[in-house]
């Protein structure tokens, strides 16, 4: 039964209450939807009243969230664009349109760039982390556009704004679709399509599982998954584009502030270069 699911209750990582109500009635696709922080945002999705699409290569776990949810699931691998074609298809089909979609599915690298390159794991990082972003796009756009607009979220990772020695090839794809959402915000609007990212820290998923104790003796604080969901949602139902919203423990999520990125310039008028002539 649809839009009787309710969140675990973790703490609100927000002050103010969100306004949801845009995302009542709306299809939304997730994919990576059937553990982690995918699970958690169906779920909240559907709390908020939305039909959802979850897809993901696990498919008994995706028709899991779909029971919970009173969605529907589809066996779809994000790195192949005619899969990610086939759930847009899907969501039509069974729901209608597609107003929503949470690009979500990823993988750690599994690769250093050294002697440790390995490059089936290179190709599998950046064939989801990256064109499973790009491919969900360009799939879901037509679908948007005959909705006249929706509102697309990118999962990200702080990794995509930072650094990270250990992690090059993650941190690599991640800078990518961050560029990606800086990008398309823009260039969307016109097609009131809004395009937006999240950058969460480490959080409470599988995907830290193997090292989660290493992090916390290190004194790192883990998310929980539903905090990361709680941004994705509100940023699906919010109003901004071309964000890419860090999330941290103990610090309320918000768009992260490009501040003095040098960009390109045209040139000032002719009057205002300098000449270097010395006037007598
Ligand atoms: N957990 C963290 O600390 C953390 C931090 C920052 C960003 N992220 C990002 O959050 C997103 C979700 O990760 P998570 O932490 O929930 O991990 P998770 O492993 O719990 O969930 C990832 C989901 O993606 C699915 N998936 C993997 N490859 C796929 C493919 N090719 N096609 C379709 N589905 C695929 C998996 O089956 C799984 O259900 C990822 O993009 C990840 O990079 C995670």
């Amino acid at each position: 039964m649809r839009n009787l699911i309710r969140c675990a209750p973790v703490p609100s990582a927000f002050a103010t209450p969100a306004d949801l109500t845009g995302l009542r009635d709306r299809v939304a696709l997730v994919t990576g939807g059937a553990n982690g922080i995918g699970r958690a945002a169906s779920i909240a999705l559907a709390d908020a009243g939305a039909e959802v699409v979850v897809a993901d290569l696990d498919l008994d776990g995706a028709e899991a969230v779909a029971a919970t949810v009173g969605g529907h699931a589809i066996h779809t691998d994000v790195a192949d664009l005619d899969s990610n074609r086939a759930a847009v298809a899907f969501a039509q089909q069974r729901c209608g349109g597609l107003d929503l979609a949470f690009l979500n599915a990823g993988v750690t690298s599994g690769t250093g760039i050294g002697d440790d390159f390995d490059l089936a794991a290179y190709r599998r990082a950046m064939g989801v982390n990256l064109d499973g972003v790009v491919f969900g796009t360009q799939a879901a756009l037509p679908a948007m556009r005959a909705r006249g607009g929706g509102s697309i979220v990118a999962t990200a990772s702080l990794a995509g704004l930072v650094g990270v020695p250990l992690e090059p090839i993650y941190t690599a794809n991640k800078h990518a679709v961050v560029g990606l959402a800086r990008s398309l915000g823009p260039a969307l609007a016109p097609e009131h399509v809004r395009y937006n990212a999240i950058c969460p820290g480490f959080a409470n998923t599988a995907m830290t599982k193997s090292f989660r104790e290493q992090l916390r003796e290190a004194g790192f604080e883990i998310l929980d998954a539903e905090v990361v969901a709680e941004t994705a949602v509100r940023v699906l139902a919010g109003q901004g584009t071309g964000e890419c919203w860090f999330i941290q423990p103990g610090r309320e999520p918000a768009p992260f502030e490009f501040r003095n990125v040098p960009g390109p310039r045209t040139a000032p008028p002719a009057a205002a270069v300098p000449t270097g002539e010395v006037k007598a």
